[in-house]
């Protein structure tokens, strides 16, 4: 059993996948090439953004976002503790500071009520993430932000194609940042990711910034990077998104047929108002290593997102400040193998390992 498949997903899109590289290499046009433009077109459009900028990773997605604020040195982003070092990685690398928030202990999405009592005049942003698929409180950050004049840049690796309050994830603050990194839940077969805006004037400066800063040939406005998804990687996504609407109901299936047969488990929650892709189907237990370890043994390959909140973490120590659900979370989660394609029996196996595990 595969912790994600991507082998049965190929095996089903292979022809659409195959036609799509070839055309790519009938044209030649690897870097920006016309499917550069036509999956910006179809994911603005998906997610109901004015629009989208294609970027080479989910990390490139947040660095260009970051500097297209403009974010100069000791200005402070509000983000969660519990995540993926992206996130914090890229406040840093733009010059800024992060400010770790605690979560909820049970969506371990970012807790917007302690949000505001963090907001200092060196606040430039507040990056909560969309843990695992799931967006968290961003229409109450979306308040906050406004109340401050700050910009809210959602971190949406995880969530591409999860519906919030009836909108679709990466189209709900000023900017949508996602990773097509090949076992999200769109991904490609290397490294890509996108911006999501309805600012004209903030899409304009990361369509620069992806491209080293110039607004025309060799005119360079503003300091950039080379942050562009290449044409290959476009076309993959292109050929993807034919079976994705499939893949979110099957996710969503899945996913609540999980939810079903782990009854009695402690399981990360999801608000009524909002779904879940399930980028990561995951629980929490006690003893996490024995219980991996047992699965492991029954041919279960199971992942750690996160071992240890970034507050903890020797890179990012010095902006420590107390996040006890993010250290609780980060000693007890277990994430389970998940796809579009896993098949009834392998979740049966899964859920039987489990429990036996849990004995
Ligand atoms: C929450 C989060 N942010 C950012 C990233 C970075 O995305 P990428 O791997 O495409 O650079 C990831 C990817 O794992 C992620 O999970």
């Amino acid at each position: 059993m595969q912790f994600t498949d991507l082998k049965t997903q190929y095996a089903a899109l292979k022809s659409r996948i195959d036609e799509r590289i070839q055309r790519v290499l009938d044209h030649g046009q690897y870097i920006m090439g016309p499917e550069v433009a036509e999956i910006e077109e179809a994911l603005a459009a998906f997610t109901g953004s004015k629009h989208c900028i294609t970027v080479a990773s989910g990390t490139e997605a947040l660095l260009i976002a970051l500097m297209a604020l403009d974010l100069k040195p000791g200005d402070e982003v509000i983000t969660t503790a519990f995540t993926f070092a992206a996130t914090a990685e890229m406040i840093v690398l733009a010059g800024g500071t992060p400010v770790f928030v605690d979560i909820e202990p049970d969506t371990c999405n970012i807790d917007v009520s302690l949000v505001e009592a963090r907001i200092t005049a060196k606040t430039k942003a507040i990056m909560p993430v969309s843990l695992y698929g799931q967006v968290p409180d961003i229409d109450e950050m979306n308040a906050i932000a406004a109340r401050h004049g700050l910009a809210v840049i959602e971190d949406a690796a995880q969530s591409f194609g999860a519906v919030y309050k009836g909108r679709r994830s990466c189209g709900l603050s000023t900017f949508g940042a996602t990773s097509f990194f090949p076992s999200k839940p769109l991904g490609c077969y290397g490294d890509g990711g996108a911006l999501f805006t309805d600012d004209d004037a903030l899409a304009q400066a990361a369509r620069e910034i992806r491209v080293h800063g110039q607004s025309a040939r060799y005119h360079h406005t503003r300091v950039g990077v080379g942050g562009r998804m290449d044409t290959l990687q476009c076309a993959v996504v292109l050929a993807k998104l034919e079976r994705f609407e499939w893949e979110l109901e099957r996710r969503a299936e899945i996913g609540a047929r999980y939810q079903r047969l782990l009854e009695g488990i402690e399981q990360v929650a999801v608000r009524a108002d909002r779904n879940s892709v399930w980028a990561q189907m995951t629980v929490m237990v006690d003893r996490r290593d024995a219980v991996q370890a047992a699965l492991k043994a029954a041919g279960i390959p199971t992942a750690v997102h996160y071992p240890r909140p970034l507050n903890e973490q020797p890179a990012y120590a010095q902006w420590h400040s107390a996040c006890p659900a993010s250290s609780r979370a980060a000693a007890r989660v277990l994430s389970l193998p998940m796809s579009a394609d896993l098949a009834d029996a392998d979740q049966d196996r899964v859920v039987q390992a489990l429990r036996r595990a849990l004995t």
